[in-house]
């Protein structure tokens, strides 16, 4: 019988101006709204995974920041957040963590059952260039998962699923934006992971369900957003229920459930084939020359699982 950890998830509240797309005078009302879910959840934690203010200029936003961080600092949970690329532009990472009372760097923190891994990857986003990994980043997650002994949730502001943007009013013309330039050695880092791994990431605005080399990707609408709900924001935030299976429930104007296995058997999917011009080998295997694919392919097929 697997321990269940319940973990309250907020994204991207972009308190702030109402934009064209973003209802950010919306914010701290919404919040009230999701101080009393998670009054009537009681989750073990609150998992805040960044933008939580629309950047403007220094001083409105670290005013914006302090409204914000009084709101997160009053529920009735503790709270582990993550720095979105919102939040950056004009107040560093430690003056994000000064007003929410954290530390805004790496994290495990040991809940019931599993590791919640918070990666605090370089968030920040400059014009002409997307999202790009800090020096030590990847050294750290690559090191972390490889000592994990326990299922895992990891949390970024940025999803690491490389997943298609068809369809997103931000990022279906500029997809590079919604993924780190390292994006095939993030994958092939989380191929690696000796545990079952689920991940959980902001920024995209839309809730979504991806699978890739057989490890399960979410992510969580905007609290403030309007393009999926026009002209009402979403009001999105969501109980993610831990245990032998993963439970995601969206509550809002843009509902959305899924569950799914989790701590059970790590699945690994056979690697993808090559090129349609080197795809197969002289016994019919897949033979991959390069990149990312050939480094998921060295992981076995099938390897234990542990629970
Ligand atoms: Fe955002």
């Amino acid at each position: 019988m697997h321990p269940t950890t319940r973990i309250a998830l907020i994204t991207d509240i972009h308190h702030g101006p109402d934009l064209p797309t973003k209802r950010g005078s919306a914010a701290l009302p919404l919040l009230e709204r999701f101080a009393a879910f998670v009054r009537a959840s009681a989750p073990d934690l609150v998992l805040e995974l960044g933008d939580r203010i629309s950047d403007e200029a220094p001083d409105l936003d670290r005013r914006r920041m302090a409204e914000v961080a009084d709101a997160l600092r009053a529920l009735a949970s503790p709270v582990a957040s993550l720095c979105g690329n919102h939040d950056l532009v004009y107040l560093p990472a430690e003056e994000n963590g000064a007003l929410l009372g954290q530390p805004m760097r790496h994290r495990i923190l040991d809940l019931p059952g599993l590791l919640l891994i918070v990666w605090q990857a370089d968030a920040r986003l400059a014009p002409n260039r997307g999202f790009a990994l800090a020096e030590g980043d990847l050294a750290w997650l690559e090191a972390t998962l490889a000592a994990a002994d326990r299922p895992v949730l990891l949390a970024t502001h940025v999803p690491l699923s490389g997943q298609a943007q068809t369809g997103n009013y931000y990022f279906e013309r500029q997809p590079e934006l919604a993924r780190y330039d390292e994006q095939p050695a993030i994958r092939s880092a989380l191929a690696r992971c000796p545990v079952p791994l689920l991940c959980v990431a902001g920024h995209v605005h839309w809730n979504s369900l991806t699978l890739v080399d057989g490890i399960a990707h979410l992510t969580l609408q905007s609290l403030t957003e309007t393009f999926t709900t026009a002209p009402a924001p979403a009001g999105a935030f969501a109980l993610l229920e831990l245990g032998g299976e993963a439970s995601f429930r969206v509550e809002g104007n843009d509902p959305f459930a899924c569950t799914l296995p989790f701590a059970g058997p790590r699945r690994r999917w056979l690697p993808p084939l090559g090129s349609t011009t080197d795809a197969l080998g002289p016994d019919g295997a897949a033979r991959v020359a390069s990149g990312a694919v050939a480094a998921v392919q060295q992981v076995p097929a099938i390897a234990p699982g542990s629970s």
